[in-house]
């Protein structure tokens, strides 16, 4: 069984981005990978979160993978921070990669852009992401496209590893969904979805009244045109309603244009509404049930467990290579 790999930041309340960029495949993986699935807390650190609200979107986040279906005894689901060695490896890592790969990230790039003052972790968690995924020798990565030069970075790292110190790591791939990869904000689709967008009618978040999430739906922008027809250049409110109808119900795009190609706007929001409150209706229930009891204090105890196990080894390994251990 190939094995896969990925990570989400506990930072903000869970949006429907995230549910159907990365919580939804996930769940849709573990039936054919040895899925690891972690929340990435470490992370979170590059910017200031309330301590309050970091306990909070941290057992939310847990609690919703669990709701969305992920199964704790066939998937390795852990909090990063329970695992000591990702630090210490992404120290290694850190070493190893230079401050010009650093800077040509993307993200890091558009936070310099934006005039915000940085902390140094921003620049450098890369390489803590590269810890994360090498750690456990993943064929592939699921993420979003905004974190495939993190991916292919975390590559290249383990590759000049390899060469240096001899065969270590498993050459990581990313793997980025076609669709579903890059919900668009309903008010601006001509960007992405996300927490930090401009108006809050542009975001549907998982745990948000139901009805609410409806109603954003139906207020979505379109255009004028009328036809429902996928075509993200010309058409980006449509397609993207078109996107998250497809990546919620698995109906192949080619027959919900077939579908809905004698209908008005309308009568499909109206559908798509009704199908998304279905979904977050199936998610809340199981995640009122989850969060209740020390469910989720059980199911990191045990994906800790079996995570280090794997950490600890592998980090041994690479302390020996790197001549950092003298005891044999
Ligand atoms: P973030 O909320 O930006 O920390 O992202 C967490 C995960 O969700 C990453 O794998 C992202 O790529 C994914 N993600 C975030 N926003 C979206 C979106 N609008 N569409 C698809 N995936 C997303
Ligand atoms: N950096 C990722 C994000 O911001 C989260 C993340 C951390 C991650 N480590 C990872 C994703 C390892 C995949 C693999 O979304």
């Amino acid at each position: 069984m190939k094995r896969m790999l990925s990570g989400i930041k506990p930072t903000g309340s869970v949006t429907l981005g995230n549910y159907l960029g990365a919580i939804k495949p996930f769940v849709e993986y573990q039936d054919e990978y040895e899925m690891f699935v972690f929340v990435a807390n470490l992370h979170s650190m590059t910017i200031y979160v309330e301590p309050k609200e970091l306990r909070e979107n941290t057992k939310n986040l847990i609690a919703l993978y669990l709701a969305a279906g992920l199964d704790p005894e066939r998937v390795t689901l852990f909090l990063q921070s329970d695992v000591l060695e990702h630090a210490q490896l992404g120290w290694y890592l850190g070493c190893m990669v230079s401050m010009g790969e650093l800077s040509r990230m993307t993200q890091y790039k558009d936070k310099l852009a934006k005039g915000e003052s940085i902390g140094a972790g921003i620049f450098n968690y890369p390489s803590l992401m590269a810890a994360d995924i090498l750690m456990y020798d993943p064929d592939y990565v699921p993420v979003g496209i905004d974190q495939k030069q993190h991916c292919e970075l975390a590559r290249d790292i383990a590759i000049r590893f390899n060469s240096r110190y001899s065969d270590t790591f498993k050459l990581p791939e990313p793997l980025v969904p076609k669709i579903g990869a890059k919900i668009m904000d309903l008010q601006n689709p001509t960007k992405k979805m996300s927490k930090s967008g401009d108006n809050p009618k542009g975001c549907i978040y998982i745990l948000d009244d139901i009805n609410v999430s409806k109603k954003k739906i139906m207020s979505a922008v379109t255009d004028t045109d009328g036809k429902i027809v996928y075509d993200p250049e010309n058409k980006p409110g449509i397609s993207n309603l078109l996107e998250i109808y497809t990546t919620l119900t698995n109906i192949p795009i080619s027959e919900l244009e077939d579908k809905y190609k004698d209908s008005g706007y309308g009568d499909f929001k109206k559908d798509l509404a009704n199908i998304l409150g279905e979904s977050l209706e199936k998610i809340q229930t199981q995640y009122k049930e989850i969060i209740k009891g020390d469910y989720i204090t059980k199911v990191l105890d045990q994906g800790a467990q079996k995570a280090s196990f794997l950490a600890k080894k592998k980090l041994a390994k690479v302390e020996r290579k790197l001549g950092i251990t003298i005891r044999k």
